[in-house]
């Protein structure tokens, strides 16, 4: 079941992403989907303040990924838009050298089939000045109490 929120305001992208932040725990695995300027990287900031990280997100698309290790919980913030091949996102390792924190894929889709079947999809949506963010658990993320987020 997913959950699904209209926002108006950059401010409200951050402030979902720092909600999540309280939920991660090691291991997770979170696809970031949306198009170009939907406000992935922004909500991924929302994340990393969250979790009490100290750097400023940018994108790091042109890097593939960046590690944060400041934080309560190790994140890792990938952007695979780039990359040529689910090939090559597996030779990057990001979920082993993640695997003791959060990795947050902007784009992750496009990999999914190097993905753990446990992940959290949050999809971005943008229709003139409506956007919305829906959050769609799948396998172990059902458990999950998303109420936080509201
Ligand atoms: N809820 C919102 N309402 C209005 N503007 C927003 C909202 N969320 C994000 N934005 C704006 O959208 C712009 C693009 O955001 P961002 O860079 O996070 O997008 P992105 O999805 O990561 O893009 P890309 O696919 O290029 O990486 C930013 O200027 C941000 O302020
Ligand atoms: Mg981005």
């Amino acid at each position: 079941m997913s959950i699904t929120f209209a926002t108006s305001h950059p401010d409200e992208t951050r402030t979902l992403g720092r909600k999540l932040a309280a939920l991660l725990t090691a291991g997770d695995v979170v696809v970031l989907s949306g198009r170009l300027g939907s406000g992935k990287t922004l909500f991924v900031s929302g994340i990393a303040e969250g979790l009490g990280i100290g750097a400023r997100i940018t994108s790091p698309t042109f890097l593939i990924a960046k590690s944060y290790v400041d934080g309560f919980l190790p994140l890792i913030h990938a952007d695979v838009y780039r990359l040529g091949s689910v090939t090559e996102f597996d030779d990057l390792g990001l979920l082993d050298s993640g695997a003791d924190g959060a990795v947050v894929i902007e784009w992750g889709e496009a990999v999914a089939e190097a993905l753990p079947k446990d992940r959290l999809i949050v999809s971005f949506t943008m229709a003139g000045d409506e956007r919305t963010i829906a959050f769609q658990p799948v396998g172990g993320w059902v458990e999950r109490d998303l109420g936080v987020l509201a």
